[in-house]
């Protein structure tokens, strides 16, 4: 959450700072500020409650503010309501020091006590505040020197932005547990929570890690240790096109990234498929090893926790190991059973997420082996975890995911024939006809987004809805907890998704007539238990959108002529049962864009959510 830049070199920084803010606003948008240093203004900071652009107008879109070092932020707020004086940056009390904070400093109770029994007087509500403050405290000429005691003093996670007026021809750099890149330019340098706000002035990064403390100047840049030794890191070069986090005509990132959806499963797979396997070149696991694990986890947050449920169904019925799913906020508290038999899969878009980052940590300190399903490149769950699969969905900025779902999907199906393979429990047959099925994926998403606009008439009716249900048995049950929760993220409309053999054990007094129930019923095994519970909810007034298969469509289709079980269908093509799932998703995340863009969301920054969340 939260997203800082930092730019030091000879063009006005402040277009600069708000173009780079402009692409880490998925990251927090409850307000943003900058910090730009100019000999004739000094240290001038202007900040405000809202969005960027209420920024951009104070600032004339940056011309009326002078300077070529500065910082800038966009929020989310954690301590103190979003207003302009929680805004950052936050400056010390003379002004001299401002800090650019993404982050959370634990024990800034403690310090803020501390400070103010010195006499030092507070402003605001934040705890980054504390952190300008304390800079002030400990100066004596050396911004360095004061930094590096900060950080010794404070708890918790952070990437700080600093500038102070005293050598204006600097910034300093800091990380710990949230991401943080610094960026070399010609004649200039960057630093930034992520590459997409700096990718149009270079494509040379270097990924801090924690404990790293970065000096930038206009021509050079050094990075210390904790002990304030110089030390050497690599550079990585960023060749992704800027076109890809841009929203290239559409009038929403989501919708962009719904239709990316065949590319970024294609490029997911294909370059893993070789000589008819499927080869992991960068996980290690053996023969030996697979056929000892008794129990694999899979750890994870929101929609990629959802990945991991239809995982577990489709890991169970073919590798045949135990799977626990686990939310990765509960997993670390639950004193998990786990050792070097277990594997620990950890799946995340972002690769920063705070519990699954922490979740992977004390996996790995029980003794598991992990492998990670990131998207983002570099970013510190795809550092720390022992085996990496990248999800190569390209960068997705809208705050509800989509593409990376998908390839987050496809790489578990990939996953799935890899331990299936190597624990000898898939027959080729069957091997071979969920590979075949896996590269016709791409081209099946396709068609089924040429068929967006029946969804689009579905989102008309139902729009006003206040309340949906999604019903489905095993994975059907899986895709329906995305449907639900892309639904009420991005519409805010009150959604729950069950399993249908449970309805009748308590949920279906919630329904009433109308209540719009979508039936997932994709899953051929089970699709006559879930017609059962249809028409039970039919019998209690809900209008019921169907979503099957192609072929279970005309079967469907014939039997709604004479005793209309359900209201409407929606058909995606027929596949292997255990790819269904990624097929299934698509029309539901287009039904929930629909509904939001019918309800007038704001749909790419829903309300009170950010794309990263780096906060526990
Ligand atoms: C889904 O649309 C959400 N944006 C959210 O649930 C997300 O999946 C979750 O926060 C986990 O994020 P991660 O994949 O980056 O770890």
């Amino acid at each position: 959450m939260c997203g800082i830049i930092g730019y030091i070199g000879e063009e006005e920084a402040a277009p600069i700072l708000l173009d780079g803010l402009s692409k880490l606003e998925y990251r927090g948008y409850d307000s943003a500020g900058v910090a730009v240093y100019s000999k004739d203004q000094g240290l001038n900071v202007v900040k405000a409650k809202g969005r960027l652009e209420v920024l951009s107008r104070l600032v004339d879109g940056g011309k009326s503010v002078h300077g070529t070092v500065g910082l800038g932020h966009t929020r989310w707020a954690t301590h103190g309501q979003p207003s302009d004086i929680n805004s950052h940056p936050h400056v010390s009390h003379s002004g001299k020091i401002a800090v650019v904070h993404n982050g959370i400093i634990e024990n800034y109770v403690k310090l803020k006590q501390f400070l103010i029994s010195k006499g030092v007087a507070f402003v605001s509500e934040t705890d980054t505040e504390v952190v300008a403050q304390m800079l002030e405290y400990y100066y004596e000429g050396d911004i360095l020197a004061s930094v590096a005691k900060v950080l010794a003093r404070i708890e918790g996670s952070y990437a700080f932005g600093i500038i102070c007026s005293d050598c204006p021809n600097q910034l300093i750099a800091a990380r710990k547990d949230s991401p943080l890149i610094l960026g070399f330019g010609k004649d200039c340098n960057f630093l930034a929570s992520d590459v997409t706000a700096i990718l149009k002035h270079t494509r040379d990064v270097c990924y801090l890690a924690d404990g790293d403390i970065a000096v930038l100047k206009q021509d050079q840049v050094t990075i210390y240790n904790v002990d304030l030794e110089p030390i050497e890191k690599p550079h990585s070069h960023v060749d992704w096109e800027i076109s890809a986090a841009e929203k290239g005509g559409y009038e929403h990132f989501m919708f962009k990234e719904i239709m990316e959806q065949p590319k970024a499963v294609r490029d997911t797979v294909s370059p893993r498929i070789r000589d008819g396997k499927v080869v992991l070149d960068s996980v290690n696991l053996t023969a030996d090893y697979v056929q000892n694990l008794k129990r694999l986890y899979i750890v994870a947050c929101g929609s990629s926790y959802h990945v991991g449920i239809v995982a577990k169904y489709t890991i169970e019925r073919l590798v045949r190991l135990p799977v626990e799913v686990a939310l990765a906020s509960e997993f670390r508290y639950c004193n998990p059973l786990v050792d070097e038999n277990t594997l620990v899969v950890v799946v995340s878009q972002s690769g920063e997420t705070a519990d699954t980052r922490d979740a992977m940590r004390e996996a790995k300190r029980l003794g598991a082996r992990t492998l990670a399903v990131v998207n983002v490149v570099g970013s510190t769950i795809a550092k720390e975890a022992d085996d990496v699969i990248y999800t190569w969905a390209g960068p997705e900025i809208a705050v509800a995911t989509t593409k990376a779902y998908s390839a987050q999907l496809a790489v578990m199906d990939l996953l799935t024939l890899y331990l299936g393979d190597l624990k000898g429990t898939l027959p080729a047959p069957e091997y071979d006809a969920i590979l075949g099925g896996l590269q016709k994926l791409p081209e099946q998403i396709e068609e089924i987004l040429s068929r967006k606009e029946d969804i689009q008439y579905y989102a008309s009716l139902y729009f006003n809805n206040q309340s949906v249900f999604f019903i489905g048995r095993n994975l059907d049950y899986a895709i329906g907890l995305e449907g639900s929760l892309k639904l009420k993220e991005i519409s805010y409309v009150h959604s729950e998704a069950y399993a249908a053999g449970e309805l009748k054990h308590g949920t279906i007094s919630l329904i009433e007539n109308g209540t719009l129930v979508v039936a997932l019923a994709t899953y051929g095994t089970l699709f006559d238990k879930l017609m059962s519970n249809v028409v039970e909810v039919k019998t209690r007034g809900a209008s019921v959108l169907a979503l099957t298969t192609d072929s279970r469509r005309v079967q469907l289709e014939k039997e709604t002529a004479n005793i209309r079980p359900v209201d409407h269908i929606i058909s995606i093509p027929d596949a292997h049962e255990i790819l269904l799932p990624s097929l299934a998703v698509v029309p539901l995340q287009l039904f929930s864009y629909y509904v939001a863009l019918l309800r007038g969301c704001d749909i790419d920054k829903p309300r009170n959510l950010a794309k990263s969340v780096t906060v526990e």
